[in-house]
């Protein structure tokens, strides 16, 4: 067969197989089979010794022409398949815009929370700072400190949870007052409110929980009245319950506070004139407070000769039970996404 036409059918088959070619692996081996030292184009040049001198020279360009086409055709291949895994690629990375999306879910603070921040931007208005303390307390800063020594009867109000004989879990927010006031060498008025999380050892039922939130009160000044406690007072509760509401102090005890009161707000329920929510008395018992009794003062370096101060406490479950009518404290802490989602 002539020779010339053998490179041209050589060449023919070599492009099918290119053009037939998908993978990039194979696409080299076909190039290595067919140009390669070993390769049918190799073979045909080592045939070029049996021709005549004079067709040498024609016969070498047409294997040479013939190789560059075919490279020319490998190369062409190369970006043909490179651009087929790209198209490839795209598909599978394609987002189906008419899949359902997955539901969002926007969580709203806890109810409890929402309280403590409006109260907190109350007292900051009126100039008040933000005070916390450590929830593991010692014995001295939450009950000695406050008027409330060792074997002292009214700590049985307060059985809470130790960690050592002089540690233990708060009962109350009170010993920030403490803390506060040592902090202050005996020298500085105070106005602050203190929020946090408490301890008692009680039962928990649905009034009752071993653990819950108070939100402290304290102001010390020089020229600190019973009438300032009681303004502060009729204040927070307009704040929390409506600007109808008014205030009682009835007389009450507290070791750290001397006198003490129990303080009532008028029923937001009904106004005043008796419902199930006050017990027909008109009258719903919200906090404890006081002014601020000498020892303490004393305990913690202020002389109660200059100054004087006022405290409250309430707890923060109890205003929330109260306004929103919630009847059971373990609806706080489970976290149900249908008790929480109503308080948006
Ligand atoms: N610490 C008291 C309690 O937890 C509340 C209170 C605070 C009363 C400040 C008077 C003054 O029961």
């Amino acid at each position: 067969m002539d020779i010339k036409q053998k490179v041209k059918d050589l060449l023919k088959e070599a492009k099918e197989q290119v053009a037939a070619t998908d993978l990039m692996h194979n696409l080299n081996q076909v190039k290595a089979d067919y140009l390669g030292k070993k390769g049918p184009f190799s073979g045909l040049m080592r045939h070029m010794k049996d021709l005549p001198n004079e067709e040498k020279p024609t016969f070498g360009k047409a294997v040479n022409t013939a190789k560059q086409e075919l490279k020319k055709a490998i190369e062409k291949q190369r970006e043909v398949i490179k651009e087929r895994q790209i198209q490839a690629k795209l598909e599978a990375e394609t987002i189906d815009v008419t899949l359902p999306s997955r539901q969002f879910r926007l969580g709203n603070k806890h109810l409890l929370t929402q309280i403590i921040e409006h109260i907190e931007d109350l007292f900051i208005g009126m100039g008040y700072e933000i005070k916390e303390g450590p929830e593991v307390e010692i014995d001295e800063y939450n009950f000695e400190k406050l008027n409330l020594p060792k074997n002292h009867p009214a700590r049985d109000m307060q059985d809470t949870f130790y960690i050592t004989e002089d540690t233990l879990l708060r009962t109350h927010t009170s010993p920030v007052q403490v803390r506060t006031m040592l902090n202050n060498n005996g020298n500085k008025p105070i106005k602050i409110i203190c929020p946090g999380i408490v301890y008692r050892r009680d039962d928990d039922d649905a009034t009752h929980s071993h653990q819950f939130m108070q939100i402290e009160g304290l102001v010390v000044d020089e020229k600190t009245t019973m009438a300032d406690l009681k303004g502060t007072l009729e204040i927070m509760a307009k704040e929390l319950f409506g600007e109808q509401r008014k205030i009682r102090l009835r007389p009450d005890y507290f070791p750290f506070t001397e006198p003490s009161v129990e303080v009532d707000v008028s029923c937001h329920n009904c106004g005043g004139d008796g419902c199930h929510i006050c017990k027909q008395t008109g009258w719903i018992e919200v906090l404890g407070a006081g002014m601020v009794n000498n020892n303490v003062l004393k305990a913690s370096g202020y002389d109660p000769e200059k100054y004087q101060g006022f405290a409250f406490g309430v707890g923060v479950e109890r205003l929330a039970m109260l306004k929103y009518k919630i009847n059971d404290i373990r609806d706080f802490y489970t976290n149900d996404q249908r008790f929480n989602n109503q308080f948006k």
